[in-house]
């Protein structure tokens, strides 16, 4: 968090610099006098210690002689010193020579965002910089230094303009930085500054800018604040732990346009009529800030010139149209998010003709829009996710602005019970680039006008009631997501889209062959047609190398293992589960180094595992079951080191997390819908090659997958012993080996199996002592028959003694250990094949209405077990990253 808001103001920070930086280097192209011989000798050295791999420097040559029009560099153009140094901003590496120290006139030094170290290589603040007196501005945001800034820095008696934002100087801010008495700027945002808010911030009477955010400063805010009387901009928000019930003094701060307190309680502070107070104000930015309601009436409403308003993160939780803020038509940015408003949106909203932003998602459902909205041309975002209590899209449509001066329209109304279908008009909202309408209950078919929208980029209608057949899409389309649908018919034989990446259709009713138009699509990266009738044999693909999520499960497919997928090397997750698909597993499905999921179960390949599986290092989750799979277990399972506790990120919160929201959030969830529960599909590790035809023994290397949650072997022609040390296996909750012809003695390590909540070792010719242990007692009572048809088996929990000895007492059944919740797992096995069954019942019962309803509550109950859909919009997380 603390790191990520860093990392937007270092870009904002990129953007306005850029600007800046043209500036000066017009600036300096007027200067006259040549550079001095030893600044330029003191340039070049700078330059010898700096790895600048992106050629920034270049221009820096000794035969170049006139440093001061090297790039960054600007002279005095009366003395032709070396006033200004602005190398920020770029891609440098290396250490800053003290040779700097030469340039004793240098009044502006920018080095922000390098990552120049000190002299020495260690990231220690430069002390050299304490000598170059003249300094006035010195920006030194998101350099790598930590540790303390030198106290000889306040002999810059000049600084006005001092950026430490984004570093990791830490500790309490030095005092001295509260005595530069003609400081202007001042930027600590992000630093790991910890202690009170210094009110010897006071002393700074000329700061015009101050920023602490996202600074480790606590306790209440200190009024002398207010004698910061000349501030126009002031950003306290998300500090750590900060609160005040006083913000009277913020009355005295007759400049301020930009004011940011955010993550601040003031849920006793009067802090609406206290900024009513101040009418420069333009940013008022009060983000989670425990703000009781915003419906104070004011008398006079003072604050005519705000143009950005953020309460998201407010639970105020009156009706929308009684909050003060409807009447300022010049504001541009509203954002509304999570404050729990409802009832109708005020008509003074088609007034607000500036607007640009609206965002007002996650409200609980009960607000409803019916404002007509055509006159505002510059709306960019419309975002009401979650929010309407119902709404009408083709009358809602129809209400937003069609103006030709209009750049570009975001619409989400994701979650928001909409009922109704969608215009053909919708090809008049020329502005549209995205649509997203998920989880709503819009009907009819997808019109032809949307072909007209020539910006729309994403396309997201997942989980309504559409019907008919997929329309020529529009050619800048790159998202579509439409499943969880009623479509029907055959896929396009031509899309229209040519740039599609993620092309998402799971469970609808499309059927026939899988027509070839699919392979023009070469940037395709997500491919999603499961749960649908199609048929046939996939076409063969020359090339589809961005393809990282093919997901065909749960069709009617048949033919040989799709042969191009050989060069898709990108591939992540690969489901053919539930369709006809035979033949043999190719070789080279070895190459694929980066599928994490494979998904092959119920099926009717035959032969071998390919050894080369093992080749598979990221592979987390292979499913086999249900085919015609012959052979031995391959033995080079410990190769699976994804399967391992040895994978480097395995076993920590943190990992699935960082998995999440790296490899399937980024590439699958921000973007598409995905039926696979993302809480868990990451803790997805696991064999299953049940129901085939495997012989041989089960290999004792499978103990080394000290990482895999379960393991099933069940119903195969397995013979020889359980390994050994199959108490390795120490994350196992679910092992199934019934159904073999295994024989000997269970294994007593078994027993160290704490996490196991499923065990199964029925119908094999397992003989002597059953192990005791916890764990085994309790699963017992659980599943009687897990070790039935076992004729040797004896002891207990079974009531068959064993020959020649007393059982032994059992311990008391304790209750599992630690805090760990087993996990719940996917029937990527067993029940899939049921499911396929269903989904044709499920697509001949769309077209009776009557029956449908009552089915689908059958079917909802039968699909926790099968599939969690989990809906999560691309729309949602894109609009999210657009506004902050
Ligand atoms: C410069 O940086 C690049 C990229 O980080 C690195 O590959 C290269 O080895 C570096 N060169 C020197 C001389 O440090
Ligand atoms: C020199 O710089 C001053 C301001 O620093 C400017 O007013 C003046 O026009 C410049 N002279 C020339 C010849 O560029
Ligand atoms: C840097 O190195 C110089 C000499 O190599 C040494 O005198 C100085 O103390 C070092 N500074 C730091 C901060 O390590
Ligand atoms: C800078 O300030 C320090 C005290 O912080 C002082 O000792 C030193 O003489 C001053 N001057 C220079 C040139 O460093
Ligand atoms: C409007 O602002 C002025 C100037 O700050 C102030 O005197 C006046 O009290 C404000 N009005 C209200 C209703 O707060
Ligand atoms: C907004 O303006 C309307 C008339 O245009 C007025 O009736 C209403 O009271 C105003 N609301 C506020 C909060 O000032
Ligand atoms: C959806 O809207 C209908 C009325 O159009 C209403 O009866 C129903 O309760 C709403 N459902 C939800 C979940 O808000
Ligand atoms: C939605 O509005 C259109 C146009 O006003 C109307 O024809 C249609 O019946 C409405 N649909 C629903 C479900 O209310
Ligand atoms: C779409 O464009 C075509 C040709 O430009 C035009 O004839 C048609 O009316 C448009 N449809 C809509 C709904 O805008
Ligand atoms: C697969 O593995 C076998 C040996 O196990 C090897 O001979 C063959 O070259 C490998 N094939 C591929 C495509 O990696």
């Amino acid at each position: 968090m603390h790191h990520s808001i860093a990392i937007a103001k270092l870009a904002l920070l990129l953007a306005t610099a850029a600007v800046s930086r043209g500036f000066f280097v017009v600036a300096h192209a007027h200067a006259r006098k040549s550079c001095w011989p030893r600044e330029r000798e003191a340039l070049l050295a700078l330059k010898q210690g700096i790895n600048d791999t992106d050629g920034v420097l270049t221009s820096w040559q000794k035969l170049r002689h006139d440093c001061c029009r090297w790039t960054g560099v600007a002279c005095s153009n009366e003395t032709g010193h070396v006033t200004e140094l602005d190398i920020g901003l770029n891609w440098l590496f290396g250490q800053i020579s003290s040779s700097l120290l030469s340039l004793q006139h240098l009044e502006y030094l920018d080095l922000s965002t390098t990552s120049l170290v000190g002299p020495n290589g260690s990231s220690v603040f430069p002390d050299f910089l304490s000598s170059l007196h003249n300094l006035r501005h010195l920006d030194l945001a998101g350099t790598p230094y930590s540790g303390r800034v030198p106290a000889r820095l306040s002999n810059l008696s000049n600084l006005e303009y001092l950026d430490l934002s984004g570093t990791s100087l830490h500790g309490h801010a030095p005092e001295f930085l509260f005595s530069y008495k003609n400081m202007r700027h001042l930027d600590l945002a992000g630093t790991p500054y910890s202690g009170r808010v210094p009110s010897r911030l006071s002393n700074l009477s000329n700061l015009e800018y101050l920023d602490l955010s996202n600074t480790l400063f606590s306790g209440t805010l200190p009024p002398q604040l207010g004698n910061l009387s000349n501030l126009r901009h002031l950003d306290l928000g998300y500090m750590q732990n900060i609160h005040t019930a006083d913000v009277s003094w913020l009355t005295h701060l007759h400049f301020l346009e930009h004011l940011d307190m955010s993550g601040i309680n003031l849920g006793t502070a009067d802090m609406f009529p206290v900024a009513n107070t101040i009418p420069t104000l333009k940013d008022l930015i009060l983000s989670n800030c425990s703000l009781p309601n915003a419906n104070q009436p004011l008398k006079h409403l003072n604050l005519t010139r705000l143009e950005w308003l953020d309460l998201n993160r407010n639970h105020l939780r009156h009706r929308i149209d009684t909050s003060w803020f409807w009447n300022i038509t010049g504001i541009t940015h509203l954002d509304l998010d999570e404050t729990y408003l409802h009832g109708r949106f005020p008509d003074a909203l088609g007034g607000m003709t500036s607007l640009q932003f609206l965002s007002f998602a996650y409200n609980g459902n009960s607000a409803t829009m019916m404002v007509d909205m055509k006159n505002l041309c510059d709306l960019e975002l419309l975002r009401l996710d979650g929010s309407l209590a119902f709404g009408n899209i083709t009358e809602f449509l129809r209400k937003l602005p069609q103006c030709s001066s209009n750049k570009f329209l975001s619409l989400l109304s994701n979650h928001n019970n909409m009922t109704g279908m969608l215009p053909d008009m919708v090809g008049h909202l020329t502005s549209l680039e995205q649509l997203s309408l998920s989880n709503n209950s819009i009907t009819g078919a997808i019109p032809s006008g949307l072909r007209n929208l020539t910006s729309l980029y994403g396309l997201d209608l997942t989980l309504n009631q559409l019907t008919g057949q997929i329309p020529m899409l529009p050619r800048s389309l790159t998202r579509l997501a439409i499943s969880m649908n009623s479509l029907s018919g055959p896929l396009p034989l031509d899309f229209g889209a040519p740039d599609l990446t993620d092309l998402s259709l799971f469970s609808n009713c499309l059927a026939g062959y899988v027509p070839r138009a699919i392979c023009e699509l070469k940037n395709l990266s997500l491919l999603d047609l499961s749960n649908n009738l199609f048929e046939g044999e996939f076409p063969w693909c020359s090339a589809m190398p961005s393809m990282e999520f093919l997901i065909l499960s749960n069709n009617n497919l048949s033919g040989n293992f799709p042969s191009w997928i050989q060069n898709s090397s990108q591939l992540v997750f690969l489901d053919l589960a539930v369709n006809k698909f035979y033949g043999t597993l190719p070789m080279w499905i070895g190459e694929l180094v980066n599928l994490k999921f494979l998904l092959l179960n119920h099926n009717m390949f035959y032969g071998d595992i390919p050894a080369n599986i093992t080749n598979l290092i990221l592979l987390q989750y292979f499913s086999l079951a249900s085919n015609n799979i012959s052979g031995s277990i391959p033995s080079s399972l410990s190769r699976l080191i994804a399967m391992t506790l040895e994978h480097p990120k395995r076993g920590t919160r943190w990992y699935v997390q960082e998995v999440i929201n790296k490899d399937i959030l980024s590439v699958v969830m921000k973007r598409q819908n995905m039926k696979y529960d993302i809480y868990r599909i990451n803790e997805m590790y696991g064999i299953d090659i049940s129901l085939n035809h495997l012989t041989g023994g089960i290999p004792d290397e499978i103990t080394s997958l000290n990482g895999l949650f379960t393991l099933n072997l069940s119903w195969n022609h397995l013979s020889g012993k359980i390994p050994t040390n199959i108490g390795d296996m120490k994350s196992l909750e679910s092992l199934d080996l019934s159904r073999n012809n295994l024989s000997g003695e269970i294994p007593t390590s078994l027993s160290d199996l704490t996490y196991l909540s499923s065990l199964d070792l029925s119908y094999n010719n397992l003989v002597g002592r059953i192990p005791t242990g916890r764990q085994l007692d309790t699963l017992y009572a659980e599943n009687l028959s897990m070790y039935s048809g076992n004729n040797g088996l004896c002891g207990p929990p079974l009531k068959k003694n064993c020959p020649g000895n007393n059982d032994l007492e059992h311990g008391d059944q304790q209750r599992r250990e630690s805090g760990y919740d087993p996990v719940v797992f996917f029937y990527f096995g067993l029940t899939a094949g049921f499911v396929a069954g269903l989904w044709i019942v499920f697509c001949a019962l769309l077209f009776k209405r009557a029956w449908r309803s009552a089915y689908f509550r059958l079917f909802d109950k039968l699909h926790d077990n099968v599939y969690v859909f989990v809906v999560v919009t691309w729309g949602m997380i894109t609009s999210k990253t657009t506004t902050s």
